[in-house]
Formats: structure tokens, sequence, C-alpha cells
């Protein structure tokens, strides 16, 4: 922070002050070059520097906007012009400087007032106060919660006038907006039930699983998330502890629905929530590997899960079983309409993939059924050339199983690369959405969960198009 300072002499001019002590000072914030622009007009003035995250949403206004001036201009002649700038472009804070004085302003229903004024000793007393608020995070959470309430506030608005005027015209409209909430009304959506299924271990079920639903609940969807796994990676990578969570609190797990007939899928949920993201999990338990025989001697058992998922009322549920092929397996995809197959992008994964899109044809025996798409985690960002020559590999193998046009790769804007971040999240018991309100994480991991969000955004929002047949 000192060494900002002493980048700049009394005689800098503002271009010097803009580069030696403004970028360093966003740098400082957490801000990227991608995250402000310079020279942006305002009216017909122009402002120095606007900022504003490139995750925000495309409709919110900038959240700092910078005046900045020589170091022998005095700041307080141009207080008029920061004020302006705020209350054209409806931006949040202000700030006005020359290197040395800092004006940091607020604006409120484009009533623009003074926070405080800083010297350079002061700035640096003051700037843990001054991260708090005006750092990335703290941007894009206001981003966030601001378009929640928007969007609350106009679908409330939308359903009076639609009352008001009885228009039906205005339906589409209104299923449009409750895109970022739970849907008053699922009629339009087709309820799936999907196991996340490869028999190979390690290769990202469970968190593929977990990361997508979450990525479906923000996008308005409400999602049942079933583990049907005895390592009960699902429930723990969730939060949930087995023993202390469900067992010692008398609550029932995947085992008693699997055994018992009279337990219904309600008596087994779990809702969990964290700051931004609510998941409902039917847990597992320990004990679920050591009951292939009492699963065995269970009347038409391979159809028990299925039986207790009618009438579910989720859009879409998430089954995921463990590696191998066992019981569970045959019961998770004897309950589901579709597949998802999570792949790495290396021999060994690929090799299990022939294996997963046989199956396919074995339950397509007895019901509909289908693959979804291939879902590619953990690949090596700095490898493209040897990704491409995997992803060739998948899709001859599709090729030579007759599947082509069939059976295809998600895009590769869906992949999610190989991130501690990633496994951080897993570990630490919460959807990587949750990460940027960690305050114990850092930066980099905040911004890496965020890269990584986008995935799995993308990837939700493929999957509803094509579960809803439009690819
Ligand atoms: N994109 C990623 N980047 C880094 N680590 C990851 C990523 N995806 C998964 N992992 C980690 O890899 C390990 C295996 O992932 P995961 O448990 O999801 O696989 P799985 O297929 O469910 O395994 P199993 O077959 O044992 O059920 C976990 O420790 C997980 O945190
Ligand atoms: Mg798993």
């Amino acid at each position: 922070m000192t060494n900002i300072f002493a980048a700049i002499a009394s005689d800098s001019t503002e271009s010097e002050v803009e580069q030696r002590v403004i970028v360093p000072l966003l740098r400082l914030l957490d801000y990227s070059d991608g995250d402000w622009r310079s020279q942006v007009s305002i009216g017909k003035l122009k402002a120095d520097f606007q900022v504003r995250p490139q995750e925000s949403d495309l409709l919110s206004p900038p959240f700092l906007i910078i005046e900045v001036k020589s170091a022998k201009r005095k700041i307080s002649s141009s207080l008029w012009q920061i004020k302006r700038y705020l209350r054209k472009s409806s931006a949040v804070f202000g700030l006005l400087t020359n290197g040395y004085q800092f004006q940091l302003v607020y604006n409120y229903r484009n009533q623009v007032s003074t926070i405080g004024e800083y010297s350079q000793p002061e700035l640096i007393a003051k700037f843990p106060s001054f991260y708090k608020f005006l750092c990335k995070a703290t941007s894009l959470k206001l981003d966030r919660a601001l378009y929640k309430s928007q969007q609350q506030t106009r679908l409330g608005f939308l359903n009076l006038v639609q009352k008001e005027f009885a228009s039906t015209s205005l339906l589409p409209v209104v299923a449009e907006a409750t895109i970022s909430f739970p849907p008053q009304n699922h009629q339009n959506s087709k309820p799936m039930i999907i196991t996340v299924f490869n028999n190979k271990g390690g290769v990202g079920k469970t968190t593929t699983t977990i990361n997508l639903a979450a990525a479906l609940t923000k996008l308005g969807k409400r999602v049942l998330l079933i583990d049907i796994d005895g390592q009960a990676n699902l429930t723990t990578g969730l939060g949930i502890d087995p023993l202390t969570d469900v067992e010692e609190l008398g609550k029932k797990d995947i085992t008693h629905l699997l055994k018992d007939p009279r337990t219904k899928l309600e008596e087994t949920i779990i809702k969990k929530s964290w700051e931004d993201i609510e998941l409902s999990l039917v847990p597992s338990h320990i004990r679920l590997s050591n009951m292939e025989t009492t699963l065995n001697s269970i009347m038409n058992v391979d159809r028990i899960l299925e039986l207790k998922l009618k009438n579910h009322g989720y859009d879409f549920v998430l089954i995921d079983p463990p590696p191998s092929f066992g019981k569970v397996n045959i019961i998770s995809l004897m309950a589901s309409s579709a597949m998802i197959i999570p792949t790495q992008l290396s021999a060994y994964p690929i090799r299990a993939l022939e294996y997963a899109l046989d199956r396919m044809a074995d339950v397509q025996q007895f019901k509909d059924f289908r693959i979804l798409g291939i879902a590619v985690s953990m690949y090596d960002q700095k490898s493209s050339s040897f990704n491409l020559s995997m992803y060739e590999k998948i899709l001859a193998l599709i090729e030579k199983k007759g599947l082509a046009g069939k059976v295809d790769v998600f895009p590769q804007n869906t992949w999610v690369p190989r991130l501690n971040i990633i496994s951080k999240a897993q570990d630490k018991g919460y959807p990587i959405h949750e990460v940027e309100f960690d305050d114990t994480l850092t930066s980099p991991d905040k911004e890496a969960a965020a890269r990584t969000i986008e995935c799995y955004k993308k990837l939700a929002n493929h999957l509803i198009k094509v579960t809803q047949g439009d690819v």
C-alpha cells in the first residue's frame, strides 16, 4: 500500500496518478483488468475509471466511478464532477483523488453524499474498511442481492398486472421472470430423474452431482439429490454427517427408503441451506455397502426406488451411485429416465465409458431411457492438444458403439477444469457457489470458484435444454 504512494510526487500528472496509484489500488481491491474501463463517456463528460466486475448482471449500474486529477490540483473543486457522474450512471460509490487526497462518496437515490476525505496515511490506516466495502467480492454480493430483489419485485408486480387484466399473454413473461427463483408453477417443466453414472471410481460423479444441483437451483429448478453410495460422499460433501446429523437424531436415510416398504420419500429428505443455495437430500449411510443380501431378498427390488419416487414434485432428481456395478446401480438406473456420464479426459476413464454406454441398452429393455450427455471434468487447462486427442477418442468410441447422433459430449464451455478449490469446497461441505461467502478463503480461490460456477451454470442450462428437447 505504502509502495503505491512512493511512486508519485507533487508534480505527477493525471495519467501518472492513474497508472501508479489507481490501477494498483484497484488490484489491491481484487479487481482485474476486465473489471474496469477507463475514459468512459457519461453524458458529455468522460469518467476516468468505471468499475463493474465482469460477472455482474448486465443491467446493473457501475459499482464505483473514479475521477483522477493531477497531483497539484485541489480535489474539492471537482466534487461536482464526481457527483454528476454518480447521478447520471446510478453508480454506488465514487472516488475523487489527486493521489494525495481521497474523497469517497456514496449515491443513494441520486443524492450523493460524502463519506469522508482521507490523506494518504489516513487511507492506509483505514484500508481494511475500504477493502471491506469496495472490494470485488462485496461488489458482486451487492449486485446479486439487488438482482434478486429486483426480480422478486418485478415478478410480484407482473402477477398483479396479470390478475387485473386477466391476461394470458403475460404468462410466458412470468415464466421467464421466475428464472432465478423457485417457480410458483412447475407445470411447464418435465420432471427428470437422472443417474450420474460411471462405474469407474473417482471420475467426478459426486462433485458433478453437487455443483450441477446447485447450478440448477440457481436457475429456479427444484432439485432432489439421492445419495445411494455407501461411501456417503454426497452426504458429507453437503456438510451432513450420516451419523451425528442423521442416525443419532433418529432420522431416516437411503437404507430405510430401500428396505422398508412403509418408509416414504418425504421421511428421508433433509434440507440443507447455505447463504445462497438450498438443497434437498436423501442421505446415505455406510451400512448400505453391506446390504446386497438384504436388498436381494426384497421383492421387485430393482424397481423399489422408482416406486418411491412416484409423484416426487421436483424438477430434477439426481442420483449419485457408487463406482463398480452392483444392485444399487441397477436400482438407480431403473428409477431413472436418463443418465449423465461424467468423465475425465484421460485413458482409463474413457475406456470405462464403454461400459457406461452399454448400460443404456440394458435399461432400454425395460423402459424409456437415454443418455443426456457426457460431462467432462478435472481436465488439465494446460494440455489442450492432449485434451483434444482424448475428446476425439470419446467421439470415436461413441461412433464405434453406433451411438453417433444419440449420445454426445456436453459442449466445451461446460467442461470443468481441475482446480483445488473444487475439492476444497467439497471438503468444507458446500457447493462451489458458497465459496464467495467463506471469509477464510483467498481471493484467487474465490476467482477460480467464480470461473467454475460459470461452467456448472452452462452445464445446467444445457441440461435444461436437452431435457426439454431443445437440443
Ligand atoms: N474439477 C475438479 N478439480 C479438482 N478436484 C476435483 C474436481 N472434481 C472432483 N475433484 C476431486 O476428485 C475426487 C473424486 O471426485 P468425486 O468424489 O466427485 O468422484 P466420484 O466419481 O464420485 O468418486 P467415487 O467413484 O469414489 O464415487 C474428489 O476428491 C473431488 O473433490
Ligand atoms: Mg462419488
